[in-house]
């Protein structure tokens, strides 16, 4: 995809889904997204994965959904061009706000880690994230929440 084309690509995808985007801080790592609940579902462009290199498109592992309506955000990890998994970010050991690291999840609070499916993989933690259906079209992930 050329550069012209992806930026044409991701603002239209964008303003298709309705999603504020104002958020998205840096180019690399883990990414930051406001998202509305609406009808049980939270939507993400799938573009909001992306950002250029070397004018190449490149894809974040991780997005991080921020919801007014929910009190942890959501992490999506993007495993390929049409899988992803959700994960609450809210630690099952005491409640703290778990982080992305790479392809896994860390708890700042107490080192509890879970992979990108929010299994738990080293305690205290000693049950998984709560996770999420995820459906997709070809521009849009919806986060099923009900
Ligand atoms: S709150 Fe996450 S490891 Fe303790």
């Amino acid at each position: 995809m050329k550069r012209r084309q992806f930026i044409k690509n991701t603002c239209l995808a964008c303003a298709g889904g309705g999603l504020a985007a104002a958020l998205l801080s840096g180019c690399k790592g883990t990414r930051y997204v406001s998202s509305a609940l609406v009808a049980g579902r939270l939507t993400l462009a799938k573009s909001a994965f992306a950002y250029l290199k070397k004018e190449e498109v490149r894809y974040s592992s991780w997005v991080v959904v921020k919801a007014p309506q929910v009190p942890f955000p959501i992490g999506v990890f993007r495993a390929g061009a049409d899988q992803f998994f959700a994960s609450y970010l809210e630690c099952t050991h005491q409640g703290c706000e778990v982080q992305p690291q790479g392809d896994y999840l860390q708890c700042p609070c107490h080192g509890s880690e879970f992979n990108k499916q929010g299994k738990v993989q080293q305690g205290p933690a000693g049950a998984d994230l709560k996770t999420f259906p995820v459906e997709t079209d070809t521009e849009n992930i919806y986060i099923v929440l009900k």
